[in-house]
């Protein structure tokens, strides 16, 4: 691909960068500086019009809506609570798989209104529960949720689970699933209109990358 209008892509550092560079090599751009190594915010990639900002993963729809980068990759969670205004979400990338789940002791009830749940997923939670006519109260946390239900900050949890391995450390379990979580490709929607055509084409290169590793996924 030739790359004539510039483009700025969101990333986060971790899981979803290291996932998304086979991707985006497959529309034939590579990153310059690896930001496990470089303290850059902005990266420069082999095209002098293609950049990359690395930020956290929960501010990348928040840059993408406002226009400072074209496109971006976040987790479905992160796009749920964010809410998803001024954004198109054209392409699943099927990386940093995992579950959103319910969990807590084991035996724990799920049913009954005010149920204390502490989650940093306040708005999947709320949803989770409303649907099934359940009342919660719902307590906003950062991180480590597993801790609340074992110092009775919560009765239960909404969180992130992908081996089990940090529920079952703190002696709890998995109760009810939410919904299947993976990255998606946003695109700001000022962007898919006014540099339609660069747009499409990385994101036609992106979904033949995915197409292609699901098929020898098998
Ligand atoms: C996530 C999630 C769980 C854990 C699940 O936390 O919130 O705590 O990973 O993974 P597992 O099932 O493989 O153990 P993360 O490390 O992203 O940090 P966080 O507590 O800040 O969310």
């Amino acid at each position: 691909m030739t790359f004539d209008t510039p483009i700025t892509i969101a990333l986060s550092k971790g899981r979803i960068f290291n996932e998304t560079l086979p991707l985006l090599a497959h529309a034939g751009i590579e990153a310059v500086d690896d930001p496990e190594a470089s303290r850059k915010l902005i990266l420069a990639t082999n095209h002098s019009a293609v950049k990359l900002l690395i930020i956290r993963a929960t501010d990348v729809p928040t840059y993408v809506q406002w226009g400072a980068a074209d496109i971006g990759v976040a987790g479905k969670d992160v796009l749920i609570e964010h809410g998803g205004e001024g954004l198109y979400e054209p392409l699943d990338l099927q990386i940093a798989r995992c579950r959103l789940m319910v969990a807590g002791a084991k035996g724990a009830s799920l049913s009954g209104n005010q149920l204390r749940i502490a989650t940093k997923y306040v708005n999947a939670a709320r949803t989770h529960f409303a649907a099934k006519g359940q009342q919660v109260e719902v307590i906003k946390l950062y991180g480590s949720m597993e801790l609340a239900p074992l110092v009775g900050l919560s009765d239960l949890i909404v969180d992130l689970v992908e081996s089990g391995n940090t529920l079952k450390a703190n002696g709890l379990v998995p109760l009810e699933h939410i919904m299947e979580i993976s990255s998606r490709l946003v695109v700001n929607k000022a962007a898919w209109k006014m540099k339609h055509a660069t747009v499409v084409q990385l994101l036609d290169a992106m979904r033949q990358a995915v197409e292609s590793r699901a098929r020898s996924d098998g």
